[in-house]
């Protein structure tokens, strides 16, 4: 690469304003296993929630009901006790009801800060780590098309909200039994309580909300509770690398969960 540096042709580190360093990179330690790891775990993730999302089945086991499907906007959606079965969309629509829904969230995490790392880094090496050289001959960063649509995160960020409070009204319902009777508690419904945790913490902390929550203040003296949430959200920002892991890995068990037990691989343990 150093031969090709001071070319003005070439962008990104050859470009002419770097250093010239020969080695593609000075480090020493393993530094390629964080990007692998990341690029193992997102496609895990890839390949399990592509495979349930055009399933079309198994997705409720009352009263649990995937977070994959919720809320179900299809005619075609298995009946639902006061659930998430709402029937937006016609007989006409003959697909997997997942696939009305999932865009949201999708959405959200493909835009997110955090993610935009994880998969720049483990699927384009762009760049592959700190100090080490990437491959590509330019960088234009996230400046042009398709890169700049990345810019529309913010306004995910309030469908995730929706669909965030959509999942809540589920994990309410979970305290319900088959037949509709509240009081019931089953292991299914730890499961959905620990899922929307994990949901609500990582859409919390969020890039964009605590801009929402306390950007754009000149003096926060004048704003005490808008100061306080910001103060708030900013320290489950600081882990929202691990948040983002955590509701990625819950919402594929709850997943999992509604899945073999709709399935009747085993019955849902109850504690009361
Ligand atoms: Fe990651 Fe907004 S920055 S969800």
């Amino acid at each position: 690469p150093s031969a090709a540096a001071g070319s003005p042709a070439r962008g990104g580190v050859h470009h002419s304003s770097r250093a010239s360093i020969a080695p593609r990179h000075l480090r020493r330690d393993r530094w390629w296993l964080p990007p692998a790891a990341t690029a193992a775990g997102l496609l895990a993730f890839v390949v399990y929630s592509t495979w349930r999302a055009f399933a079309d089945e198994r997705y409720y086991a009352a009263p649990y009901v995937s977070p994959f499907y919720s809320p179900c906007l299809a005619e075609r959606c298995v009946p639902m006790k006061d659930g998430a079965d709402w029937e937006v969309f016609g007989s006409w629509w003959a697909l997997s009801p997942a696939l009305l829904i999932l865009i949201f969230p999708l959405g959200f995490r493909l835009t997110c800060y955090y993610y935009r790392k994880a998969y720049y880094r483990g699927f384009w090496a762009s760049p592959p780590a700190c100090a080490v050289a990437e491959p590509h001959a330019k960088y234009t960063g996230e400046t042009r098309f398709p890169l700049i649509l990345q810019n529309i995160h913010r306004y995910f960020f309030y469908f995730a909200v929706i669909v965030a409070g959509i999942l809540t009204y589920d994990a309410v319902l979970a305290f319900r039994d088959e037949h509709g009777a509240w009081g019931h508690m089953g292991l299914g419904t730890l499961v959905m309580l620990a899922n929307i945790g994990l949901i609500w913490a990582y859409t919390l902390s969020c890039h964009s909300c605590r801009h929402i929550v306390g950007g754009r203040l000149r003096t926060f003296s004048k704003h005490p509770v808008r100061y306080r949430m910001w103060g708030v959200v900013s320290r489950l920002n600081a882990r929202h690398m691990v948040l983002a892991w955590a509701s990625l890995a819950s919402v594929a068990l709850a997943d999992l969960y509604v899945y073999l037990v709709a399935g009747g691989v085993f019955d849902d343990p109850r504690f009361f």
